[in-house]
């Protein structure tokens, strides 16, 4: 069976696209408007794409009426977001900042997120959050009306106590209860991990005998 894209309208593709790529990471994107009101949001078109420079892409969509959510109208004003990620206990709070409040409501504040100042930039980061990244976008590029991708640099990144061995960088996983976006309403946690062996080129060959 093929689904041609071009016989698909958008939200059809959606369908197709989310719950096909899973799971997804959330990035749950804090920002700042201009009178200081507080603003979170999710959202799993997302992921980093480089370390050198450390690069992240947010795939923003319009609302349906044409205009922009606010963590795109803040991003695209004053180009600076923290992206906190999401852990079991952000979940139900990541949630409720998804609901589509008006601009003037304190979004921290009915997700139950605790913000504290960033170093960097404007937007503060959510204090339950297990990792945060403060970020100032790189370039926006507007793919068609409704969809703009931000493509940011990680200027800074802040971890919980205990989560990362300071010295080698090693992550604890069994410390990092990250939660994935799977499709609609559907989450997973990280479960059931596994290892795969990464070979060199002739440790291959020897180990398949065929060299
Ligand atoms: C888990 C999850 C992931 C989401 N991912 C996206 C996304 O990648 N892009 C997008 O435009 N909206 C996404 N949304 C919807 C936004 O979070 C929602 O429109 C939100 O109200 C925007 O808030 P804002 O106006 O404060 O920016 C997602 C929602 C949920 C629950």
């Amino acid at each position: 069976m093929e689904f041609d894209f071009s016989k698909y309208n958008p939200k059809e593709r959606y369908k197709l696209l989310s719950s096909t790529v899973i799971p997804r990471p959330i990035a749950l994107v804090s920002t700042v408007d201009e009178d200081g009101t507080l603003n979170a949001a999710p959202f799993s078109f997302f992921n980093v794409f480089a370390e050198d420079p450390a690069t992240c892409v947010l795939g923003l969509a319009r609302r349906d009426d044409g205009t922009y959510n606010d963590t795109c109208r803040i991003i695209r004003e004053g180009g600076e977001f923290v992206i906190n990620m999401v852990d079991m206990d952000l979940a139900e709070g990541m949630n409720i900042a998804a609901i589509d409040f008006a601009p003037e409501v304190d979004e921290f504040e009915m997700g139950g997120f605790t913000p504290v100042a960033s170093r960097l930039v404007k937007p503060p980061r959510i204090a339950e959050s297990p990792v945060s990244f403060e970020c100032r976008r790189t370039v926006t590029l507007q793919l068609s009306a409704s969809r703009d991708l931000v493509v940011g640099e990680i200027l800074t990144m802040h971890v919980r106590d205990g989560l990362f061995d300071p010295e080698k960088l090693y992550l604890d996983q069994s410390q990092y209860d990250v939660v994935g976006r799977l499709y609609a309403d559907q989450y997973a946690p990280l479960k059931d991990i596994f290892k795969l062996k990464r070979w060199q080129p002739d440790e291959w060959l020897k180990a398949e005998g065929k060299k």
